[in-house]
């Protein structure tokens, strides 16, 4: 009864963590992202949306040091971030991946103690060779893991394999060891891919739960309506530029929006196939109707089946 989860979004007097500010990324001749400018607030969590190939996974790269930017600037917390991945977690800022890189062969606590291992003087073989140097440090981080396991729902596995988990319960761990390294800022790219409507659900209320802790959150997915319950903010990139950004309401609103998606389908892009099979699906059944209109009524049975999900 007391909880505060439906508080408003952060006020615009909140800190800044993230600030990218004209982000351009090149490979040659394409221009995979373009002059793009996106700000993260303390206490929210913004969307990042845009059909396949639109530069969202590009923008992250550039964020956290895995690309250098042709051009622009990425702060965090008024800070230039360093263009080497491991410093910018180390300077608070987490990931997880579009696909997923576990130690498939390390156990699920060992991987969240590799995302530990940034925290702890202790170094990471040593930790994971359990040498003498230390014992009280490996305690605590071993402490800290289990508690993150079942923040995330999966300390009763922390002894399996990564491998062996299920596809869920991996993008689950992918995000537990995130969160390992303490940051204040967490960026997850497409959390939900592959998930039932159940673990997308979950996942939903695990973000929730991520943003109370104080971790502001950056989020890719495609699934419009899990971005839209979720995000205090949304911003949508088309062909590597920021189309718009605003309030859930604002963005899913908007025709520019809804036309990326869904009006001028283009190679690769999200649902694209699905439409061309429903219009196909209408011209048919318009053309066998016209023909049955000169019978007696037709019994129609030409709409069902064409609403999948999208994968
Ligand atoms: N390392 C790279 N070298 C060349 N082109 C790349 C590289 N990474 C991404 N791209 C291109 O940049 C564009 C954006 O890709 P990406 O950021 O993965 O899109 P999204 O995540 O929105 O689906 C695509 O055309 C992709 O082929
Ligand atoms: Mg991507």
């Amino acid at each position: 009864m007391t909880t505060t989860t439906t508080d408003t979004p952060a006020a615009t007097t909140a800190e800044t963590v993230l600030d990218a500010r004209g982000v351009t990324m090149r490979f040659g001749g394409l221009t995979a992202v373009k002059n793009v400018d996106l700000t993260v607030r303390s206490g929210e969590i913004v969307g990042l949306i845009g059909p396949n190939g639109a530069g969202k996974t590009t923008f992250f790269n550039c964020l956290t040091g895995l690309y250098i930017p042709t051009e622009g600037e990425v702060r965090y917390k008024d800070k230039v971030l360093p263009p080497k991945s491991y410093k910018v977690t180390d300077a608070g800022v987490a990931r997880t991946f579009q696909n997923i890189r576990l130690f498939n062969n390390m156990t699920v606590l060992e991987n969240v103690l590799v995302g530990r291992h940034t925290r702890t003087k202790v170094g990471l073989w040593a930790a994971l060779l359990r040498l003498p140097s230390f014992g009280r440090e490996e305690a605590a981080s071993r402490e800290k893991a289990m508690e993150l396991l079942e923040f995330i729902g999966l300390a009763h596995k922390a002894e399996h394999l990564a491998r062996n988990l299920p596809y869920g319960e991996q993008r689950k761990l992918e995000i537990a060891r995130a969160l390992a390294s303490d940051p204040g800022l967490i960026l997850l790219d497409e959390p939900t891919a592959g998930m039932n409507p159940q673990e997308t659900r979950a996942t939903e209320e695990l973000i929730f739960a991520i943003r109370d802790q104080g971790i502001a959150v950056l989020v890719i997915e495609h699934d419009m309506r899990f971005i839209f319950n979720l995000c205090d903010r949304v911003a949508c990139l088309v062909q590597g530029e920021k189309l718009i950004e605003g309030t859930a309401a604002e963005v899913q609103g908007d025709e520019r929006v809804i036309a990326a998606y869904l009006g001028e389908p283009f190679e690769g892009a999200p649902g694209a196939e699905e439409v061309a099979e429903v219009e196909a699906a209408e011209a048919h059944s318009e053309a066998a109707h016209d023909e049955a209109a000169a019978d007696a009524e037709a019994t129609d049975s030409t709409t069902s089946s064409t609403d999948g999900e999208d994968r």
